[in-house]
Order: structure tokens, then sequence, then C-alpha cells
């Protein structure tokens, strides 16, 4: 068996360990997937302990993204442009490759799994954190109408945008800076969430027919999913979907071998 496994801090509530245990029975991989607690001084020491315990390849989680990203021997382009490392792929002995397939996911699970065309449509990313930079390239490739990035510190989101603006049609704004704009998709990457939040944004923001999405999951529905069916979205869903299609592209950049995931988000519903 391969040794794999997620590292965060908390670990406990990661669905990692369920959904790669699944693809792995699926593909028929010799992979063993573990969890471990991530000292919050000594993330290096965990990864290079895991390494000489024959570790072949780790998914990381918050808080460790950015340390695993300066970590890295080698980076994707995503994971460059991210400034934020998911998935850490074992290329030597000592050697790792650092990539982030949060975004592949993302857009995957919209535009695969839901049926969503990203070209073309005007979308607004609500949030100028990690959970936003990790996708926001994968997004403008696309190639969108037009991404706004809002954020409640205007400062992040606009320094967001301008490292990001090679790669499509982007801009940066404050919260209260979205008065009179119309979005047929808004994707949140705030944490508002974890604390039972919406990020404030005017009740006019979203398109008549437009789509809602959540990067936070949840067995029920999630703060900003409330606010689109508020707010007639025609659809408003939360992130389970992106969940699983990370992990399958990390199955991928380790074993060469793309799951399917739909069986997964199925069983992960129950
Ligand atoms: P993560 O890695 O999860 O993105 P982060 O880097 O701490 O975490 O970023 C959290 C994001 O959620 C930020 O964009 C934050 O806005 P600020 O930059 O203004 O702090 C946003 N956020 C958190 N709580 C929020 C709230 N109640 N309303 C709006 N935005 C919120």
């Amino acid at each position: 068996m391969d040794k794999y496994a997620v590292i965060g801090n908390p670990i406990e509530h990661s669905k990692s360990p369920e959904i790669h245990r699944a693809f792995a029975e699926q593909t028929g991989e010799p992979v063993a997937y573990g969890r471990i607690l991530g000292s919050l001084d000594d993330f290096v020491g965990d990864v290079r302990r895991f390494l000489a315990d024959g570790g072949q390849g780790l998914n990381v989680t918050v808080p460790f993204k950015e340390q695993a990203w300066r970590l890295a021997d080698e980076l994707s382009p995503k994971a460059h442009t991210a400034g934020a490392v998911n998935t850490l792929i074992r290329l030597d002995k000592n050697r790792l490759r650092g990539d982030n397939t949060d975004g592949v996911g993302l857009v995957r699970d919209l535009t695969v799994n839901q049926g969503f065309r990203l070209q073309g449509k005007r979308i607004l990313v609500l949030g100028a954190g990690g959970a936003v930079r990790g996708v926001i390239r994968p997004l403008l490739e696309q190639q969108p109408k037009r991404v706004i990035i809002a954020n409640r510190t205007a400062s992040k989101a606009y320094s967001l945008a301008n490292g990001v603006a090679v790669y499509g049609q982007v801009a940066g704004c404050g919260l209260e800076e979205l008065e009179g704009m119309q979005f047929e998709l808004i994707i949140n990457g705030t944490a508002a969430g974890l604390e039972g939040k919406v990020p404030s944004i005017p009740d006019s923001v979203l398109a008549k027919g437009g789509w809602c999405y959540d990067m936070l999951y949840s067995n029920n529905p999630t703060p900003f999913q409330a606010w689109g069916y508020e707010h007639q979205a025609a659809r408003s869903l939360d992130g389970l979907g992106m969940l699983v299609e990370q992990a399958a592209e990390s199955f991928r950049l380790w074993r060469d071998i793309l799951p399917e995931t739909s069986p997964v988000i199925a069983m992960l519903r129950g």
C-alpha cells in the first residue's frame, strides 16, 4: 500500500479520508489514506516524519496551506499563483512538488456536475482570503466576461485582483461598492458562514435567473445558500461537490487516474 494523508488543525471532521478510501476502492489503487493532526508550531517536522515513514503524498488544509507553499521544492503554475498548496506530491526521497486543486475542483463542480457555463458570464466572488486566492486563476481561465472580487476589507480585494489581472477581466472592490451591479453567478469564498453570517451585499446584486455557490458545505443549507434561496437564485449550491472534485484531482496527480466523483458525492449526501 502507498501511504497518503490529509494534514490540518483541526482535522477530526475532515471528509478527505472517506473520499479517498472510496476512490481507492473504486479504482483498485493500493492507496492507504489517513489523517494527521498537524502541530501548529512544527508543520515541517510533521511532513518530514510522514515522508520518513514512507508517505507518498499529502493533502494540506487549514491552517497550513501557505506553509506548504513555502515548503514545496517546486510549484505548479496554479499553486504559484494561489500562494497556497493543498496537494503535496513526493518526487523522490526528499523533494516535494506543491499543487493546488481547489480551483479545478470548483470549476469542475460548476461546469461538469451542475452544467453551468462560466464562459461569458458576470461573476461575483465574495472574499479575498486564502480560499478565494486558491480558485481565482482557474476561474479566469474559463473566460468569464468579468470577475469582480468584493471583500469587506477592500484593499485586499484590490491587491488580489491586481495580482491575477493577466489571466482575465477582473477587478476588486469593497462590499459597499456593489450597489447597482448585477451578476449571473455569486461565489461565496468568505469565512462569514462559519459564524452563521452572510457578507452584507445589496439585495439586487443577483441577476434574474442567477446562481449562488457557497464554497463552504454543511448538512443543512449554509447561510449563504439560504441567502440565495431568499433572493430567487435559480440554483443555490454548497461546496460539497467542490470538495470531492478537488480530492479527485489530487488523486489524479498522485496516481494518474481520475476517479468518478458522482457516486462519492451521492454517498456523502447520504
Ligand atoms: P480563508 O483562508 O478561509 O479564506 P482568511 O484568509 O482568514 O480565511 O479569509 C477570510 C475571508 O472571509 C476574508 O475575505 C474576510 O474578509 P476580511 O478580509 O475583510 O477580513 C472574510 N470574512 C470573514 N468574516 C466575514 C464577515 N462576517 N463578513 C464578510 N466577510 C467576512
